[in-house]
């Protein structure tokens, strides 16, 4: 009997990076991303959107919107909220959270 995958399995799987997609490596877009900045990024094969606060701190997340599955890469910040360039949902860039839907909530990877 094999093992079922779990959800989040599946999910990982669905949002591999098709060949040839030309976003940089996790590491390279930490080195050039500027402060204030949200950039598409790679870390492996998985879809991330790194998000480098004005005070220099950054985090990766999914690049992808809980609400409907925007990139969340091209969004942008608006003070510490991440906001999704397609339906302006705000994110919070400590917590995650989105405070005016607060079912819905993002994984941050802070990093140092
Ligand atoms: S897809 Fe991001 S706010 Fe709707």
């Amino acid at each position: 009997m094999s093992a079922k995958p779990s959800s989040s399995t599946l999910a990982i799987a669905l949002d591999l990076i098709e060949p040839g997609c030309n976003r940089p490596s996790l590491d390279r877009a930490i080195a050039t991303a500027e402060p204030g900045s949200v950039t598409a990024a790679r870390a492996g094969l998985h879809p991330v959107a790194l998000v480098v606060l004005r005070d220099g701190s950054a985090f990766a997340v999914d690049d992808l919107c809980p609400h409907d599955g925007g990139l969340l890469s091209d969004g942008y910040l608006e003070g510490d909220a991440l906001v999704c360039a397609r339906h302006g949902w705000a994110f919070d860039a400590c917590t995650g959270r989105c405070p005016a839907h607060p079912r819905f909530r993002l994984q941050l990877l802070p990093i140092s």
